[in-house]
């Protein structure tokens, strides 16, 4: 049940407003003198203050609800305030809202003004409320993944890349092979060391094989090992990577580009541990954990004939799907700054533009672009110009249109206070106005008017 606090000297004014608020399910606490309504909110939590502005109890100053309107704001900068006051001292009360008053009413009020009123900022109260909660639970979700696992250093805010890292740490400790899909630069091979980190072999070795890097004969060479003169320039014996990570892991970068012949092999691998050296007649025993990574559609692949089907199944146990920055743009700004390392700062427009950017090299491309930016940057400050972020493309005019603190804090207040219809009020999504709401620091701030 919401409350809110009456600060006002007359007894019948209390006694009228408690009733009324009572009957609308709202708790009332009342105060006589300013020194009572602050000792009240000292003790208690309260979602409103109503105060009256002229108190008759101290004749030394003439402008007892201004100070103790301005005592509340200081001491509760978040806790919307109405001003209940005389006709012949409207201008005041007009002045204190410019200063961050919720609202003033003129007594003898209108019961159903001060009702709207007052429900407009208890929603409001409530839904900023939600605001915080989700990103206290947000910022506990993240907490509790790097106290239960070893994420190596990965900068991450998104929820897709909770829900993602709970997965992948979930799988971890099993020795089910683990299929990492996403476009280039997304940070698969981020997501295979933080696997192997949290696994059961983590003491073991970790050995990366990029099969895009080589041809035929030779990835195979380098996945199995080779005797001497197994094929030409294969001068002396060599074990390959599945020797190599015996009792750890294998990560296979672009899965994709093993050709058949090599896929058929690291099947049997897969399925027995066992392998031969190119060359060799000799049969070979491993036991290593598979990750394997494609920017690939290995699906559609599997349909055109160019990646077999049972290989598939065997590799595709377990999916980390690792979604394209872009789509998840709460990362970039933590991203950013991180590769920043402290030699700089963003600027305000290059914090608000790149989070909009398409990003299709992901944060590989976003790192390269810091990096630039940093060297040419003079004042070590890193403007959208340095980073090289078009500001003439549709984006940059998205950005501009983008609501500002004073439209969305409207916009929340006509809304009653109520996020999705403020959010259908500015074309935004839920997600995007409580995104904005954490970049602007407004889920922490205050209230209505301030
Ligand atoms: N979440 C992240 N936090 C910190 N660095 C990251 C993150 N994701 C990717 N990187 C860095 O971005 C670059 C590309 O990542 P990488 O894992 O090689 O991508 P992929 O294997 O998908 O092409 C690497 O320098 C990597 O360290
Ligand atoms: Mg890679």
């Amino acid at each position: 049940m919401p409350s809110v606090l009456i600060i006002d000297d007359h007894a019948a004014v209390r006694e009228a407003l408690e009733l009324l608020l009572s009957l609308h399910e709202i708790h009332t606490l009342t105060a006589a003198t300013p020194a009572e309504g602050l000792a009240v909110l000292a003790r208690e939590p309260v979602d409103v203050v109503i105060q009256d502005m002229n108190f008759s109890t101290d004749t030394t100053s003439g402008d007892e609800g201004v100070v103790l309107f301005r005592a509340i704001r200081q001491a509760y900068p978040d806790l919307p305030v109405i001003l209940l006051t005389a006709w012949t001292r409207l201008e005041t009360a007009v002045e204190l809202v410019k200063s961050g008053a919720a609202d003033y009413l003129a007594k003898p009020w209108d019961d159903a003004k001060l009702l709207t009123v007052l429900k407009n900022l208890l929603e409001l109260a409530e839904s900023q409320q939600a605001v915080r909660q989700h990103v206290a639970g947000q910022r506990r979700r993240l907490q509790q993944l790097r106290k239960a696992y070893d994420l190596q250093g990965l900068v991450f805010a998104s929820d897709a890349m909770c829900r993602l890292l709970e997965l992948a740490c979930q799988v971890a400790h099993s020795p089910l092979p683990v299929l990492i899909t996403g476009p280039n630069g997304a940070g698969k091979e981020r997501i295979a060391q933080i696997v192997h980190a949290n696994s059961a072999v983590r003491s073991g070795p970790l050995v990366a094989v990029n099969c895009g890097a080589l041809p035929g004969e030779l990835i195979e060479a380098e996945l199995f090992g080779a005797e001497a003169g197994a094929f030409t320039g294969a001068a002396k014996a060599r074990p390959g990577r599945f020797e190599l990570a015996d009792g750890g892991t294998l990560f296979l970068d672009e899965i994709g580009n093993l050709p058949l012949a090599g896929q058929m092999k690291l099947l049997r691998v897969l399925e027995t541990g066992q392998f031969e050296r190119l060359g060799s007649g000799r049969t070979r025993q491993v036991t290593v954990r598979v990750i394997s990574a494609t920017n690939a559609d290995l699906r559609g692949m599997v349909q055109a004939g160019l990646f077999r089907e049972d290989l598939f199944y065997r590799l595709n146990v377990i999916e980390v799907a690792l979604p394209p920055l872009a789509e998840r743009s709460e990362d970039v700004v933590p991203l950013a700054e991180h590769f920043l390392a402290g030699r700089g700062q963003l600027s305000d427009s290059a914090r608000l533009l790149l989070p909009e950017q398409p990003w299709p090299g992901n944060v590989r491309q976003l790192k390269n672009a810091i990096e630039r930016a940093v060297v040419l940057a003079r004042d070590g400050v890193v403007t959208p110009e340095l980073l090289g972020l078009s500001t003439t493309t549709a984006v940059a005019a998205r950005c501009l249109d983008e609501p500002s603190q004073e439209t969305i804090r409207s916009a929340l207040q006509e809304s009653g206070g109520v996020i999705s219809k403020a959010a259908a009020r500015l074309g935004l999504s839920r997600q995007a106005l409580y995104r904005r709401l954490e970049r602007y620091g407004m889920a922490v701030e205050s209230g209505p008017a301030a």
